[in-house]
């Protein structure tokens, strides 16, 4: 099974359910305050581990409580966490969330230990990693996404981009991606469009815009519609699971975490978007980042009932 490596952000959510989210000036009621480990770097390390994956993980946290919560939260998902460094001098990264009735959330976050995550903290991270896959997001300093994709590049490595939080991001990073998986936001920002939803029809085209940018494959989310994967020999829709859904918190993270896994353990394009599309809705059946995430055994169970 081939290694997977995270290199990202980790963040403490503090989280509110509220029945209607704000308008921007507008003060609404709110209800069951928790916080709970996350950050786009970690939710994604901790699917990956716990769908199977050996996973390591670079980032950094404050010399903290909320540091030593995360770091512990990962390590007992499985995760290797020896490469996240505490930090002196700065607090840990923490995301506000608003999570609405349908599901639907708003995020804000404060970066802190995140931000100083460097170019130099990569080499150990690569020490003895070889040609295994690994997942980058944008909650990181971008200078240090670039290195790692080039890094990974130079030792063949497979390198899964999600662009989030939505960025325009530069030609020669994204020359050096196997795999950048934006969701509606992200895909119509990196094309220079206006914000919206993509309808299905229009999928394939972007799809085939996005690869136009550099990447070898674009795997397009597009939440309950599915997943659209466009490469060179390749454009095909995958359905989304149907599930109701309770809070879409980290689902983008788990379906790449869940992708990663898969791939590592050898299985198809095809198969691993298959499996990632039932983990990222299972996912969304449950409140909370890491909270939510499910086990391997309960998204194959979830397949083979899907399948009967
Ligand atoms: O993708 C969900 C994540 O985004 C949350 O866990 C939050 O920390 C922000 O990073």
């Amino acid at each position: 099974m081939k290694p997977i490596l995270v290199i990202g952000s980790l963040n403490m959510d503090f989280v509110v359910q509220t029945d209607k989210l704000p308008l921007p000036g507008e003060t609404v009621k709110g209800r069951d305050f928790r916080t709970i480990p996350g950050g786009k770097g970690a939710n994604q390390a901790v699917a990956a581990a716990r769908l199977g994956g050996r996973v390591r993980m670079a980032g950094r946290v404050g010399q903290d409580e909320f540091g030593r919560t995360l770091t512990e939260a990962l390590s007992s998902a499985g995760v290797d966490a020896g490469q996240v460094r505490p930090t002196a001098g700065v607090a840990t990264g923490v995301a506000l969330i608003l999570v609405e009735r349908e599901g639907q959330n708003q995020i804000t976050i404060a970066a802190g230990a995140n931000d100083l995550l460097e170019a130099a903290d990569l080499e150990p991270a690569f020490q003895d990693f070889g040609q295994g896959i690994v997942l980058l997001q944008l909650e990181s300093p971008l200078q240090t996404v670039e290195a790692a994709a080039r890094l990974a590049r130079r030792q063949e490595a497979t390198t899964i981009l999600d662009p989030a939080p939505a960025a325009a991001l530069p030609p020669t990073l994204l020359r050096n991606l196997d795999f950048l998986t934006p969701n509606e936001t992200e895909a119509l920002l990196l094309l220079g469009e206006p914000p919206g939803e993509i309808r299905l029809d229009d999928a394939p085209a972007l799809g085939r815009r996005l690869l136009e940018l550099g990447p070898d494959t674009v795997i397009l989310k597009l939440g309950d519609k599915g997943a659209w994967v466009v490469n060179r020999r390749l454009s095909r829709h995958f359905p989304a699971y149907p599930v109701k859904a309770a809070d879409t918190t980290a689902a983008g993270d788990t379906f790449n975490g869940a992708l990663a896994a898969c791939l590592a353990e050898g299985g198809t394009l095809p198969q691993a978007i298959d499996f990632a599309n039932a983990a990222a809705a299972l996912s969304v059946t449950r409140a909370g980042a890491q909270a939510s995430i499910p086990s391997r055994r309960r998204v194959d169970r979830f397949l083979s009932e899907q399948r009967a």
